[in-house]
């Protein structure tokens, strides 16, 4: 196995897999997207605002968020140069857009950029539990005063182990995603029960409050996809 060999295989070599079961909405971005668009309405009425998004990927789905509330500043960051090439393109248009082929935890500690929104769609449960913990310290400190972290993920439930979590993740694919072609599904099971890794709600909030966050509120979710809003 290369170095790159790795969860992030998916996005660089078939980032159209994704994008057929998102085009579904078998992962809810319609109606969680709905309300980030909400939300940065809300920032951005305050004033000017920069959004770092994390885990960027084509940022197809926070596009049109971004459009209707525009911040003054973007950046995006992501380890899929496929999925960089594309965002340019579904990001033309904003002001001061600047995208990142780079890790996303050294990213945020090392860029000193002072966002007042950091958001991050269904990326952070790719990371292990330790370097969950070291992104939420990152954010808290790399957040403006009053500032905000939106995230979009999948979690376990709090009595569910991964094994099961990722046995009924499975299940879900395999029975209900049913407009996608079979191999494209059989392709992404695969990278599911190899590269995800989600936590329990508890265990986020856990983590978040240890990083320094004062709060962390569940805004909705739909199944194990949930929207997170956690405060400063
Ligand atoms: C499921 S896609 C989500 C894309 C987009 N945020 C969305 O909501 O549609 C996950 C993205 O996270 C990126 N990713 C995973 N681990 C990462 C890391 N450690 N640093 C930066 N990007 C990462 C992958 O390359 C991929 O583009």
């Amino acid at each position: 196995m290369s170095d790159r060999d790795d969860h992030t295989a998916l996005f660089r070599q078939s980032w159209s897999i994704y994008d057929a079961i998102a085009a579904e909405n078998y992962m809810f971005h319609r109606e969680i997207y709905e309300i980030v668009t909400r939300q940065l309405e809300g920032r951005a009425a305050l004033g000017p605002y920069t959004l770092l998004d994390l885990g960027c990927g084509n940022a197809r789905f926070l596009a049109p968020s971004l459009q209707a509330a525009p911040p003054a500043r973007y950046l995006g960051v992501d380890l899929s140069p496929t999925a960089l090439s594309e965002a340019r393109d579904y990001l033309d248009g904003l002001d001061s857009v600047s995208l990142h082929e780079d890790d996303m935890v050294g990213f945020v500690a090392m860029s000193g950029a002072k966002p007042d929104i950091i958001f991050t769609g269904y990326a952070v449960h790719h990371l292990p539990s330790a370097s969950k913990a070291r992104l939420f310290e990152a954010c808290a400190a790399a957040l403006a005063p009053g500032g905000e972290m939106l995230m979009v993920d999948v979690a376990r439930k709090e009595e569910q182990d991964r094994d099961t979590y990722i046995a009924a993740y499975l299940k879900l694919m395999r029975d209900g995603w049913t407009a996608v072609p079979a191999a494209m599904i059989e392709e992404a099971c695969a990278h599911v029960a190899a590269h995800d890794f989600p936590e329990t709600l508890g265990g986020l909030f856990e983590m978040a409050t240890a990083a320094g966050f004062s709060s962390a509120e569940l805004l909705d979710h739909y199944g194990p996809h949930h929207l997170i809003r956690f405060s400063i």
